[in-house]
């Protein structure tokens, strides 16, 4: 097999897997690869996958299948990501033509790991149970110039019964500040305004390594001293470790975003508890109180899972009651899949698929009506949007507000990256339309 000169990696999963790519990338890049036009035409081709639900990893599982039935093969094939993890070795029993599988704890393995495949011409597993701070982020080959994601702390110990990811990422391991202070800084030199830190559960950040003496809010403020970084956000938190500290973080930063993603997943606390989410809902509804209490003007982000074993219809009435009443700007909803090696494996799936879509659906209708009356509580608004890049269209521009809602407006190229202030003046779909409010607010170029 030839040394591989051009790679195409595809993502599936959340930001985590998004910024794996983009380091495993920044590897290839370095030893001297360049990315292909498509994944039909390169040397390399990377499967970053995930395994959260079964229809993620059907997806990859019926790509790698179908491309073991082309005779020809020239292209290194490996899987990286969390079902490398979630399968190992059996990925090798079930495609054979695979190459490699790399884990998620490996990704600094990926030169070498190509270089065993190309000399022994043999499948190669790397799957480490325990990340181990080694990786270039300062290499990474970043897809986006205003927003980027840096990892302060992989995996996970919370344990939640249906969860895989305690078991794809391993435990908790975080990322000594300096190393996250050093590479904020660097993207700021290089013009990025937005960061959005990233871990399983970023709350928990340092409370493995109390000699650190920096917990997560600690963190947040060494970062606001950043000149020239406008915003910090941070993906995701466990309700259980929203302090108090936190609350006030957002009230009092500078660039810290008012929003916060608070996944309540049920709204029964019998069904909380079956799921280890060690809080019930009275706590949740307590903390979101307390949050809104002090940071008055925050929009809140949401995960449900529907159709839990044993989910009762009354229960998912309290779900749907505790959306009605807590008013998320933002929900995602899913229905349950069981998940190979987690606890919850052990009770019977027993919420027939057309209920769980019955109810998704119910909770989609409840969330759009939400959604709906915010964008119009938006009109006429003036909201201040830091510009991304031009829209699909091709004719607007797009942005995100503090509050992580997607505005579209008429623009110059010369906005982007730039802070600007916009008047909603109309929505579609989820997206605001607004226009640039004159005078002032046009940075002198
Ligand atoms: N660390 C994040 C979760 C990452 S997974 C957190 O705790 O917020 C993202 C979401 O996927 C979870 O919040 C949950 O709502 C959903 N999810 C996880 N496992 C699932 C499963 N087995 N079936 C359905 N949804 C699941
Ligand atoms: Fe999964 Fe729970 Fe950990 Fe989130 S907190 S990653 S849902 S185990
Ligand atoms: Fe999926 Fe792993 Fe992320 S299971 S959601 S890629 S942590």
């Amino acid at each position: 097999m030839k040394d591989p000169k051009t790679y195409f990696i595809r993502t599936y999963g959340c930001q985590m897997n998004e910024l794996d790519t983009e380091i495993m990338a920044g590897q290839l890049e370095k030893r001297g690869m360049t990315l292909a036009a498509s994944e039909e035409e390169c040397d390399l081709l990377i499967f970053n996958t995930c395994s959260i639900r079964d229809l993620a990893e059907r997806k990859v599982m019926g790509k790698l299948g179908r491309m073991g039935r082309g005779a020809k093969r020239q292209t290194l094939i490996g899987v990286a990501g969390c079902m490398a993890m979630a399968k190992k070795e059996a990925l090798f029993r079930k495609f054979p033509h695979l190459d490699f599988v790399l884990g998620t704890n490996n990704l600094a393995e990926l030169g070498t790991v190509i270089d065993e495949v190309l000399y022994s011409q043999r499948q190669v597993l790397r799957t480490e149970d325990r990340f181990v701070e080694n990786l270039d982020y300062l290499g990474a080959k970043r897809e986006d110039q205003v927003k980027a994601s840096v990892s302060i702390i992989r995996g996970c110990d919370k344990y939640c019964t249906y969860c895989v990811v305690p078991y794809t990422r391993g435990e908790e391991v975080s990322r000594p500040p300096e190393s996250i202070v050093e590479e904020c800084r660097n993207l700021v030199d290089k013009g990025y305004k937005e960061i959005t830190l990233l871990g399983q559960n970023v709350n928990s950040y340092g409370k493995d390594r109390p000699e650190w003496s920096a917990l997560f809010h600690d963190l947040l403020y060494r970062l606001d001293q950043i000149s020239g970084l406008e915003r910090v956000r941070f993906m995701t938190s466990h309700p259980v470790d929203i302090t108090r500290e936190l609350m006030e973080a957002i009230r009092d930063l500078r660039t810290l975003c008012e929003f916060v993603h608070f996944p309540i997943q049920a709204g029964s606390n019998r069904i909380l508890k079956k799921m280890h989410r060690i809080y019930t809902k009275e706590i949740y509804l307590e903390k979101v109180a307390l949050l809104r209490e002090i940071v008055p003007n925050v929009s809140l982000g949401t995960d449900i899972i529907v159709g839990f074993p044993t989910e009762t219809e009354a229960e998912f009435e309290e779900t749907c009651e505790a959306l009605r009443q807590i008013r998320y700007s933002v929900a995602f909803l899913f229905a349950y899949s069981p998940r190979k090696g987690t606890p919850a494996m052990r009770w019977n799936d027993d919420i027939p698929e057309e209920v769980k879509s019955a109810r998704l659906q119910k909770l989609l209708e409840i969330q759009e009506e939400i959604s709906q009356e915010e964008r119009k509580q938006m009109l006429g608004q003036t909201v201040e949007v830091l510009v991304e890049r031009f829209n699909r269209d091709g004719e607007h521009l797009k942005g995100r507000t503090r509050c992580w809602k997607k505005v579209i407006f008429k623009g110059t190229e010369a906005m982007i990256g730039t802070l600007q202030q916009v008047t909603v003046h109309g929505y579609s779909h989820q997206t605001l339309v607004g226009e640039v409010r004159t005078g002032g607010a046009i940075p002198l170029l």
